[in-house]
């Protein structure tokens, strides 16, 4: 068997300090556990544009088409805000999963028991809150056309389209169920069939690929509603499928609902690949925290839980994710406090590094 391929993309801002913790997981997997990859690094975002005058330079294209996962870190930083959209920081990441067509976006949002005291909601509505939003990622209203600026008459009109075909519904939808049956088989679909065409088209697409799923209960929820929901009593959802933009917000929205955006992980996978691996990108659902980038404060979690999620969903090692994700739940039992982690109760404080080495620790303690 050829060994399987990782594409590591750091980014800019906080990305490299946490992905250098996801490379020493990576060895310790290869070392201990005989799971070796054949590790490549490259630019994407600000960082490119910065060597290459683009966000993604083509050769980095090519390969992250080529390569069984790509990891990335996070895109952006306040010294791009001023370059012309079309060579932002984010377009390098619109970019590859637009053409790896990663259409379906895995949200988890999981309330660790060592942090429940950190969400904003009181601790019975979030602790032991585990609900997967699925957000469709390629299409809607990010890459609809017409878009633009233009001009009528004597002032200028900005447009983007909303749109979505029954072929794209039906694939994130198909992949929501099939998530769906592996969890607790409760699905609901969020849109606003109340006021947009496409909302309606998304609500029958839903209903009939449902046919082939009798066992995944299905429900229907106007997206404003669902955020409402979400923030009432969250634990009524395991799996949320929803298209791009309001799965954008409602990712962020259920994210806080953990009270710890550093910790949240993402897959956006795509059609199987020859080899029957999907197209595969994960990263963190944080940003790039410009504010504390290289002072070695942040919490390289979410991004560690991003490779035990290629592990899972890439690599079918789930064992082996589930070991990771066990040393983590470990490390934060135990007290252990990047920064923004630390709540009144106190804890070990440690850096980037500091954090990596407990859970490098509790692998061992794994073994
Ligand atoms: C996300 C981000 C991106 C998005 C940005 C960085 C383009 O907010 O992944 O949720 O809007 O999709
Ligand atoms: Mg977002």
């Amino acid at each position: 068997m050829t060994t399987p391929s990782l594409l590591i993309l750091p980014g800019d801002g906080i990305g490299p300090e946490v992905m250098a913790e996801v490379r020493r997981i990576i060895d310790w997997f290869g070392a201990e556990r005989g799971l070796n990859f054949d590790v490549s690094e490259d630019l994407v975002g600000g960082c490119a544009y910065d060597k290459h005058g683009t966000p993604l330079h083509d050769d980095t294209m090519a390969r992250a088409q080529e390569v069984d996962a790509v990891l990335l870190g996070a895109v952006g930083g306040p010294q791009y805000d001023a370059l012309d959209f079309s060579v932002k920081p984010e377009r390098g990441l619109l970019r590859l999963r637009k053409e790896m067509d990663l259409f379906s976006n895995l949200r988890p949002a999981q309330c660790f028991d060592a942090l429940s005291d950190f969400s904003s909601l009181k601790k019975d509505v979030v602790a032991g809150l585990d609900i997967m939003i699925v957000r469709e990622l390629t299409s809607g209203v990010y890459f609809g056309e017409p878009r633009g600026i233009f001009t009528e008459g004597n002032e200028r009109v900005g447009i983007n389209t909303q749109r979505y075909t029954e072929s794209e519904i039906a694939r994130v939808a198909r992949s929501a169920f099939e998530l769906a049956m592996k969890r607790d088989k409760k699905l609901c679909s969020m849109e606003k069939a109340n006021v947009m065409e496409s909302g309606i088209l998304w609500r029958e697409v839903v209903t009939e690929v449902g046919r082939d799923y009798p066992e995944v209960e299905l429900s229907h929820m106007y997206a404003d509603a669902g955020a409402m929901q979400l923030t009432r009593w969250p634990k009524q959802f395991d799996v949320i499928v929803t298209d791009n933009l309001f799965g954008d917000l409602l990712s962020d929205l259920a994210a806080m609902l953990t009270g710890s955006l550093g910790m949240l992980p993402s897959a956006s996978l795509g059609a199987p690949m020859e080899n029957g691996r999907p197209k595969a990108l994960y990263e963190p659902v944080h940003g790039s925290a410009p504010d504390i980038a290289g002072q070695g404060k942040a919490n390289p979690i979410a991004c560690i839980l991003s490779f035990a999620m290629a592990l899972r969903y890439s690599f079918d090692q789930g064992d082996e994710a589930t070991r990771l994700e066990a040393a983590i739940e470990r490390v934060l039992a135990d007290g252990v406090r990047t920064a923004d982690l630390m709540g009144p109760e106190g804890g070990t404080p440690v850096s980037t590094s500091g954090m990596g080495d407990a859970i490098l620790s509790a692998l061992d303690t794994s073994l």
